[in-house]
């Protein structure tokens, strides 16, 4: 399939797990695809063993002024920016006693005010090229557990903005979300095997799913094939939210 032939897409958090299954899956399609991540190192990898062209740019999602050097960048070397992949998070654990004021603003900062920027950095792209959004969103968006406070609440928020932007920015720009259930990235390694088995036991595939397995939904939703879907949110969970036992 070449569904990117001819577009440039942002992807942030690109350098590993989903976000790296993503710039592989788009750049392999023809997209030209801008790696928006903090860790170069990472990122390098990923560019080099993708097939297709992957810019690495180095932007903090949580700050304007990365996304506003970002989208200068792309349009002096393209012009135009037609996929916005939101990705990125930040993770910090604890019930609401005991989590340090700092450690929710960042969360919050990077994993939901993120989109915000981005779509306030490429709207006038994203619009003049009738372009599409993805947001990658979770199960903690709709289900709980403990020690899950800051991030649940910006999976949360991060939903709901997914469907504001859908019909803000209609109908030029399609703006949907994928919802990931338990998926093997680093976020996985210090969980021990039991742990492991115990998660994948409370989905209906009975595994952890794999970051291209993410990806496949990601593209999907960002190209043509889904042109009449927007403001939608896609599980990727390998059934783990409809589970009752
Ligand atoms: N892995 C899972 O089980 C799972 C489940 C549900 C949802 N998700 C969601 O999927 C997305 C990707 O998760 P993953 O497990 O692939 O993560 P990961 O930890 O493998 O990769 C995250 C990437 O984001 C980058 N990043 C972190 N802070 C950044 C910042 N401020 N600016 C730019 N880049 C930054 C990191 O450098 C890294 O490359 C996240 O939104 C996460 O919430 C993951």
């Amino acid at each position: 399939m070449n569904r990117f032939e001819g577009k440039v897409a942002v992807v942030t958090g690109g350098a590993m797990g989903i976000g790296a299954a993503t710039v592989t899956r788009l750049a392999s399609e023809g997209a030209v695809v801008y790696l928006a991540d903090v860790d170069g190192t990472a990122a390098a990898e990923v560019a080099a063993t993708a097939k297709g062209t992957v810019h690495f740019v180095h932007c903090d999602v949580s700050e304007l002024a990365q996304w506003k050097a970002l989208t200068e960048r792309v349009m002096d070397e393209y012009g135009h920016v037609d996929t916005l992949v939101s990705n990125a998070y930040a993770l910090r654990w604890g019930a609401a006693h005991e989590l340090p004021e700092e450690h929710w603003h960042r969360v919050l900062d990077v994993t939901l005010k993120a989109t915000y920027l981005g779509m306030a950095a490429l709207a006038e792209q994203l619009t003049a090229a009738c372009g599409s959004v993805v947001a990658v969103s979770s199960v903690h968006a709709h289900a709980s557990m403990p020690g899950f406070t800051a991030y649940a609440a910006a999976k949360g928020g991060l939903s709901a903005l997914v469907r504001q932007l859908a019909v803000e920015y209609a109908p030029a720009v399609r703006v949907n979300a994928v919802a990931p259930g338990p998926i093997r990235t680093r976020q996985w390694d210090s969980v021990a095997p039991a742990g492991i088995a115990e998660e994948a036991g409370r989905t209906l595939a009975g595994r952890l799913g794999r970051p291209e397995e993410v990806a496949s939904a990601i593209a999907f939703l960002a190209s043509d094939e889904a042109s009449y879907i927007t403001g939608a949110e896609l599980p990727v969970d390998g059934g783990r939210l409809v589970r009752l036992s």
